[in-house]
């Protein structure tokens, strides 16, 4: 069986944008059994819907103690640092509800290099999925949130470095990024982003509508080379797919 190709989605504004992800979030939890595991992404998007998480209905419907937080990528900076992937959910949506500490999976910022935290973050995620090897059958993530850069770039997967090609390692470090800010970052190859069931793309503001269309045409760019195991999406606003009508 192939893969199932992306579904794009246009939504009225940020807000709904924020409300449908959370629904979508909602939806595949409600669908599973036992033990979640949710991998954040940084950036602007994701923001509302870390916020939005943390409040009313949401707070109080999350089975909090079931779902385990990882990140897709972070910068190499103290959690403290206002550029840490980290840092933001945790301030918006972490430190705001019931979520055990065992259930917070950080990337080692703290580690001696890029290579020795990815290295660690790779040994923590085989940990958690209880093999070496991951099983399409059998996806490491129930939702992996990504978001895309004016370049093209998700996760810290940036146009034309070797990490695109990665297909063993399930984490690697990025010793220089391909854009602001140009802190090294750690993050996880397209083969471990991609064993989940559900990769949900947020996109919104009027800056993404160049990159956008780029994505829409094909081009071959980081964003458009992301697949999953299970299904593809994109939820996007309207400022930045200003050309589509079927806004839901
Ligand atoms: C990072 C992100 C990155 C982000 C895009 C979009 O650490 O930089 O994980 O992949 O999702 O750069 O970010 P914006 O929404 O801020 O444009």
């Amino acid at each position: 069986m192939g893969r199932r190709p992306p579904h794009f989605t246009v939504v009225a504004d940020a807000d709904t944008l924020a409300t449908a992800a959370a629904e979508r979030l909602m939806a595949l939890i409600d669908n599973a059994s036992d033990r979640l595991a949710v991998c954040l992404t940084g950036g602007s998007s994701p923001m509302r819907l870390y916020a939005l998480m943390a409040s009313e209905p949401y707070r109080n419907a999350l089975p909090w103690s079931r779902i385990h937080w990882f990140w897709g990528d972070d910068r190499f900076v103290p959690h403290d640092d206002p550029r840490s992937n980290f840092g933001a959910a945790r301030r918006l949506l972490l430190d705001r509800v019931p979520v055990p500490a065992g259930n917070i999976h950080p990337i080692a910022v703290n580690a001696a290099s890029v290579e020795e935290g990815a290295r660690q973050y790779e040994a923590e995620l085989r940990a958690f999925y209880g093999a070496d090897r991951l099983d399409p059958r059998r996806p490491l993530f129930d939702v992996v949130l990504m978001g895309v850069g004016a370049d093209g770039h998700t996760a810290s997967l940036f146009p034309g470095r070797a990490e695109l090609e990665e297909r063993e390692r399930w984490v690697v470090g990025v010793a220089e990024a391909g854009l602001e800010p140009f802190v090294p970052r750690v993050t996880l190859t397209f083969p471990t982003l991609a064993s989940t069931r559900e990769m949900l793309f947020i996109v919104s503001g009027s800056d993404k509508r160049e990159v956008l269309a780029r994505v829409r045409s094909g081009a071959d760019l980081p964003a458009t080379r992301a697949y999953a195991e299970g299904d593809l999406v994109w939820l996007v606003d309207r400022d930045a797919a200003p050309e589509h009508r079927d806004v839901a």
